[in-house]
């Protein structure tokens, strides 16, 4: 059977011509320049994108599972989880950490840790208790590792149901997960609470930032936020940041912080049972790309402090508008009052329209892209600061097609994840 698309050629071709292929294969991919994406993107403008592709550069051919050949790659690292360690109240509680391709790896670890802190404590089979609204990578996790997990419900707000989580604990639970916030509608669970049952009842306490991390310490700081979320809330035991969301990183960099240091060892792999000699790894990966770290490095130190201030306020801002503009078209409603910049919005049961007949003429007028999720079937809004010029555009089209959509059905119900055939 036959799967390539592009005949692999004989003889090799001219680079300029590849080059040019691969820019004109694009031409069906999502254009998210002009904040048009509410999704899988995000855009700190073009200067922060071109950065990102000269530090990839620079480190495209290193290897960053061996940082005694590329101590360079290891001093990079240094900064990056030290840096998200200080804004996510690390330098208080002393947390150690690593960096990681991603959430979902960034959320495996937490379950693989917590899994194997459960074995050393005599649980055969450990329990993790989460909220419907947990990310998927949980439910991954859990298959991956041989943990069993629970899912419980979300209160009227979308927040865990702290009565289900607690009667959901039992002789083999060995952690909570708290979302920082959810991906599904972007509120964060009660952590502070979390953190008190996980102290009661002598467990792990892992929070899911991976969406917020590098976002809410600026919106704390700027008042907009006040939900204590992160490594200085009593019970909290390892919290996940990624650099490539509202870090503004290239793709490929998240960062997972622990309160304590026997717990994050768990995570360091080391092995001479083999004929190759010495091997130790703190991911999943062996081989490791080092052009994200330089990439997320170079970013971070470009930006600078003010300048995630600056993205944080524009991005807030344009949230707010959004939510707001959302709430005044009739047959629309933003689900659980969001708590950052996330939001999805579903339809308001008086009209029952279909949000994702909404979702198809959004994309023909405009180009428009936003993720699907069901129960209830909602539409997902990503706000980011590339999305701030977009936002009238969007709720004028928005209030059109909604106006003129009717009893209109979508025959597309699905998030759109691929595989790679
Ligand atoms: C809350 C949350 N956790 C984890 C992830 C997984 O991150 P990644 O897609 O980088 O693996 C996401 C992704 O959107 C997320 O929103």
């Amino acid at each position: 059977m036959r799967f390539a698309v592009t005949e692999l050629p004989e003889e090799g071709r001219n680079a300029s011509e590849v080059l040019e292929d691969l820019a004109a294969a694009k031409v069906d991919d999502r254009d998210w320049r002009g904040g048009r994406v509410f999704s899988l993107v995000y855009s700190a403008g073009d200067a922060v994108h071109d950065l990102h592709g000269e530090a990839l550069r620079l480190y495209s051919a290193e290897n960053g599972l061996n940082v005694l050949a590329f101590p360079s790659i290891g001093r990079l690292s240094h900064d990056l989880v030290g840096w998200t360690s200080s804004l996510l109240g690390g330098d208080e509680t002393g947390a150690t950490g690593y960096l990681t391709s991603g959430g979902t790896e960034s959320l495996l670890q937490a379950v693989k840790v917590a899994r194997d802190a459960g074995r050393a404590r005599g649980i055969n089979r450990p329990r993790i208790v989460a909220a419907r609204s947990a990310h998927a990578a949980f439910t991954k996790a859990a298959e991956l590792f041989d943990v069993e997990l629970v899912r419980v419900d979300v209160d009227d707000r979308f927040r865990i149901d702290l009565e289900q989580a607690a009667a959901a604990i039992d002789a083999s639970t060995i952690m909570l997960i708290g979302s920082a916030p959810s991906y599904p509608h972007g509120v964060i669970d009660p952590i502070s609470e979390l953190g008190q049952l996980a102290l009661d009842h002598g467990l792990l306490l892992h929070v899911d930032a991976c969406l917020g991390g590098l976002l809410l310490p600026w919106l704390v700081e700027a008042g907009h936020v006040n939900v204590p979320f992160d490594l200085t809330v009593p019970g909290v035991t390892s919290i996940s940041a990624d650099l490539h969301k509202y870090g503004y990183a290239s793709k490929g960099v998240s960062v997972i912080l622990y309160n304590d240091a026997d717990l994050a060892r768990h995570q360091l792999f080391v092995t001479s049972d083999w004929m190759g000699g010495f091997y130790a790894s703190t991911v999943m990966a062996g081989t490791r790309p080092a052009g994200p770290v330089a990439a997320a490095w170079a970013t971070m130190q470009h930006l600078g402090r003010t300048g995630y201030r600056r993205l944080a306020e524009e991005t807030w801002v344009a949230a707010r508008r959004l939510i707001d503009g959302v709430g005044t078209i009739d047959g629309l409603r933003v689900l659980g009052d969001p708590d950052m910049t996330v939001l999805t919005i579903a339809a308001d049961d008086g009209r029952g329209i279909d949000v994702f007949a909404v979702a198809d003429r959004l994309a023909e007028v405009g180009g428009w892209y936003l993720d699907r999720q069901t129960d209830p079937d909602a539409l997902h809004l990503t706000v980011h600061a590339g999305s701030a010029a977009a936002v009238e555009p969007f709720l004028e089209d928005l209030a059109t097609v909604v106006a003129g959509i009717g009893d209109e059905r979508s025959s597309d119900r699905s998030a759109p994840y691929a595989t790679d055939r």
